[in-house]
């Protein structure tokens, strides 16, 4: 019986453990490198406009046309595809979304070798028309 309760305790103890690792886990830590990166590019009309097709071309599957996170392609991949009209989105530094964008982790491919970093840059400035 007292052996039964060790193991009741350890499992209780290790589940909490695993649930905390996994909070830990999904927390996305951006390098202070690209943190600190401002857009280097313009954001002209022109420039909007190149940014809205490159979104609709590589993410609108998955993030949906405004960034709600409902895309095609959406029930298909692991991971919280965020909001991109929320402030909680809308406040990370440009770096950040750029970082994430074109680094991924995941579900969230790569475009490094897809898209030009000048070609992130403009669709980090569209997904800045997508705030509330
Ligand atoms: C195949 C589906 C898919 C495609 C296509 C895709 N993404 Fe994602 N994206 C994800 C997933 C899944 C996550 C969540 C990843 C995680 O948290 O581990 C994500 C997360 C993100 C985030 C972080 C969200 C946040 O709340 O901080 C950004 C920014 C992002 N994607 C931008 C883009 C951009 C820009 C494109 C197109 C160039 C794109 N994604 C294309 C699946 C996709």
């Amino acid at each position: 019986m007292k052996t039964f309760k060790i193991l009741m305790i350890i499992g209780v103890l290790s589940l909490g453990f695993l649930s905390f690792t996994k909070l830990v886990q999904e927390e996305w830590k951006v390098p202070a490198k690209y943190e600190k990166m401002t857009n280097p590019e313009e954001a002209s009309k022109a420039n909007l406009g190149i940014g809205k097709s490159l979104y609709s071309k590589h993410c609108k599957s998955c993030h949906g046309s405004a960034g709600l996170g409902d895309g095609t392609k959406a029930d298909e991949v692991d991971g919280d595809l965020g909001d991109f009209s929320s402030e909680e989105f809308q406040s990370q530094s440009d770096g950040a979304l750029f970082y994430k964008s074109y680094i991924g982790r995941d579900d969230m491919p790569n475009f490094e070798k897809k898209m030009t970093e000048e070609d992130m840059w403009l669709t980090v400035h569209y997904m800045r028309t997508m705030a509330e």
